[in-house]
């Protein structure tokens, strides 16, 4: 088999815009949608040569909301990339979905194109709170996509949340985190938890800087933490990455190319890809996007070639990003060097500050290190 290569495809569309959103997620552009897409088709045919000389093993639709669009253009997308490689080297192939916009006609649609795992954003199980932060859905939909996902067989299914939401309470998380795991017999099999990032300009920040909303303080955000962790934990969703959980098998092994500094291409509008030792980002705009694809222009607006320090350095952040942490004689595979005749003194002192311990031939973040894990980075930046 060709060197492995992950393929990440960018759907920028939204029903409407959550108000703690900033990814380049996009509302009332329906009418962009089919040129966006024959763009991104066509984005992909450009990259033929590259694409032949590597085995597509994982591909991973997200957004904006992949599953707000017309399901037959989730099948041209897949169709395109399928000309690259075969259902029998694809390991996993994940599409997004919000709640609202699941039906069983767009999920069968899927499921023959090629999709094995699903990935739901549910992000709280309150209605009160989903209409705080501006979710188009209410847990009732949630319930319907589940049981749509459920009587068409997709048994790899993930789960996103996020805490500590405006308004959110303790009690609240925990109710959440404890519906989560009762899905299991559900085909939930995965949970990312991510912890709320407030960025400027996003409606969320108003509403905190105007006091209409309120977070928790930090212990009540630190037992959220706590709770989840332990709880997960105890209900076999093991701990495999700073904000994921998964029964032993169901990692994600598209994402896992992200934290291993493996190879993958982006398609589509703002999407990120790391090749060749080169990591470069595709413009934001949708319409100067599509322009650029039609004019045979250049479409990256950020661009970077790494050289070896930063990549080693890039490599070991990734790594600790696992819970299993850097593997050392992986490193030295990679790069020809030890780890420790180049980064002796960072990880010396951060062993020193009780934020990195080794086990056998790991060096991973202890139980402090991933509540500070930014202390980490900033050593290797
Ligand atoms: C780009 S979204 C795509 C999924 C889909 N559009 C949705 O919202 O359900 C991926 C995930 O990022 C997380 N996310 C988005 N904005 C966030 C923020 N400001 N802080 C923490 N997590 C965030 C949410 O959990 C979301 O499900
Ligand atoms: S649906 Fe997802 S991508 Fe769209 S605005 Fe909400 S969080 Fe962002």
């Amino acid at each position: 088999m060709n060197n492995e290569i992950g393929i990440y495809v960018h759907i920028p569309f939204c029903l409407s815009k959550c108000y703690y959103c900033d990814f380049a997620s996009y509302s009332d552009m329906e009418q962009l949608i089919e040129p966006y897409i024959n763009a991104v088709c066509n984005e992909i045919l450009k990259n033929s040569e590259i694409l032949s000389q590597y085995t597509i093993t994982s591909i991973y639709i997200g957004g904006g909301t992949p599953s707000y669009i017309d399901a037959k253009y989730i099948k041209q997308i897949l169709d395109t990339l399928m000309l690259f490689t075969s259902k029998e080297y694809l390991d996993e192939v994940t599409i997004e979905l919000n709640p609202n916009s699941v039906t069983k006609e767009k999920m069968k649609i899927y499921k023959n194109a090629g999709v094995n795992r699903l990935s739901i954003g549910l992000q709280s199980t309150h209605n009160n709170i989903l209409k705080t932060i501006g979710r188009a859905h209410k847990i009732e939909d949630f319930e319907n996509a589940l049981k749509i996902a459920n009587d068409l067989s997709f048994d790899n299914i993930s789960l996103d949340l996020i805490y500590p939401l405006p308004n959110l309470t303790l009690e609240e998380f925990k109710d959440t985190v404890d519906y989560a795991i009762s899905l299991k017999d559900n085909n939930i099999k995965h949970i990312s938890i991510y912890n709320l990032e407030i960025h400027e300009n996003t409606k969320l920040a108003f509403l905190l800087n105007e006091g209409y909303v309120s977070i928790v303080d930090e212990d009540t955000e630190y037992e959220m933490y706590k709770y989840l962790k332990d709880t997960l934990s105890l209900n076999e969703f093991n701990r495999y990455e700073i904000s994921n959980y998964a029964i032993k098998g169901y990692e994600s092994k598209h994402n896992l190319k992200y934290w291993n500094q493996e190879q993958y291409l982006g398609f589509g509008s703002s999407a990120a890809s790391f090749f060749g030792g080169k990591r470069y980002t595709n413009i934001k705009d949708i319409k100067e996007y599509i322009k650029r694809i039609s004019n045979n222009k250049t479409l990256y607006d950020e661009y970077e070639e790494l050289d070896l320090l930063s990549l080693m350095k890039e490599y070991i952040m990734l790594s600790l990003r696992k819970i299993e942490g850097l593997n050392k004689n992986k490193f030295k595979r990679k790069y020809q060097k030890d780890v420790y005749d180049i980064f002796k003194e960072e990880i010396n002192e951060l062993k020193k500050m009780g934020l990195l311990e080794e086990k056998k031939e790991y060096i991973k973040l202890t139980q402090r290190g991933l509540e500070v894990a930014n202390l980490v980075w900033e050593k290797f930046i």
